[in-house]
């Protein structure tokens, strides 16, 4: 990141009040089967967020939609420790700020929602201070990952698409790939969440050598099958590394899977779950999966036949 004021010769942070700018974030998909904590996929489901500088020393929060009257609205709101953790990277001061959030993402089912709201905050903060400090694709992702702990959420919404990221002596870092016009992702959502956590807690320390040669032939194999191949998509999303390890803590996460994929659709956890990623090939095999789970579930799980998004989070400057 430089400082675009020292580059300009002034060494002066500007005065930032007035400043407003409009964010808006996708849900993601991570693991998608074999790429644990390396594989995501942006999806088309947003939240959106305006922020701005007001002239007093406020921190104003609202939250509208998913999330109102339960998180926080303070400064451990993590939209807003998103917004801070950027300003002390900068290192310029933090400012007053007023947020108004509209949340969209379902929040501790494995849609990204945690890795939204860093995105969010990270991406406000980065147009608050544009023409003040700027920013590389290296360093947005370096910031948010310091905040998530691991790239595979944040990679795909800051930049869209299929993301491959890994993680390098010099930070994170990621490869952005298009996805194939046939692949038709679902996403099936339960009603109780699951804590990211508790799923990480229940995976051994280490794993069988075969285990590890048959997820690094899937995961190769699901990049192809992403961009080049749906029809490989079966075979392409087994696992061996994370899922079986946390089904006891979503068994019908577990048992729906089974069942979807007993039929030929490519069904994983979503991230750490409990929601279900069907990788369909056509909208004709979405609907099958949605009647197979209405059928089978004992609960209500909520589908969202959603597109691949393109483009990640973006930025407007509304107002100076
Ligand atoms: N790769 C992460 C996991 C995604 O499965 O634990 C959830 O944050």
């Amino acid at each position: 990141m430089t400082d675009a004021a020292a580059t300009a010769g002034t060494g002066v942070t500007p005065s930032l009040v007035g400043r407003r700018v409009q964010v808006k974030v996708p849900a993601t998909s991570a693991n998608l089967g074999p790429g644990f904590d390396t594989l995501g996929l942006a999806l088309a489901h947003y939240d959106e967020l305006e922020v701005s500088v007001p002239d007093a020393p406020v921190l104003e929060i609202e939250v509208h939609g998913v999330g109102a009257g339960e998180v926080p609205l303070d400064a451990s709101h993590l939209v807003v420790r998103a917004i801070a953790h950027t300003f002390e990277r900068a290192g310029v001061p933090l400012p007053a700020l007023k947020l108004v959030a509209h949340n969209r993402i379902p929040h501790g089912r494995g849609l990204g929602s945690s890795g939204a709201a860093i995105v969010a905050g990270v991406m406000a903060a980065r147009g608050l201070l544009e023409g003040v400090v700027d920013f590389t694709p290296d360093d947005l992702l370096e910031i948010a990952t310091e905040l998530e702990g691991h790239p595979d959420n944040v990679a795909p919404a800051l930049f869209g698409g299929l993301t491959i990221a890994w993680v390098t002596p010099e930070g994170p870092r990621h490869k952005k790939l298009m996805v194939h016009r046939g692949v038709s992702p679902l996403v099936l959502v339960p009603e109780h969440e699951m804590s990211t956590a508790l799923a990480r807690s229940l995976q051994p320390e280490s794993v069988p050598h075969e285990d590890a040669v048959f997820n690094v032939s899937r995961s190769a194999l699901l990049v192809a099958a992403l961009i080049q191949s749906p029809e490989l998509l079966l075979q392409a999303t087994e696992d061996k590394l994370h899922q079986h390890y946390r089904a006891e803590a979503m068994p019908e996460t577990d048992r729906l899977i089974r069942a979807l994929r007993a039929a030929g659709h490519p069904a994983v956890v979503s991230g750490a779950g409990p929601s279900i990623l069907v990788l369909a090939s056509d909208p004709s095999e979405r609907a099958d999966a949605i009647a197979l789970v209405e059928a089978a579930a004992d609960t209500e799980w909520q589908a969202l036949p959603l597109a691949v998004d393109f483009k990640g989070a973006t930025v407007v400057n509304a107002e100076r």
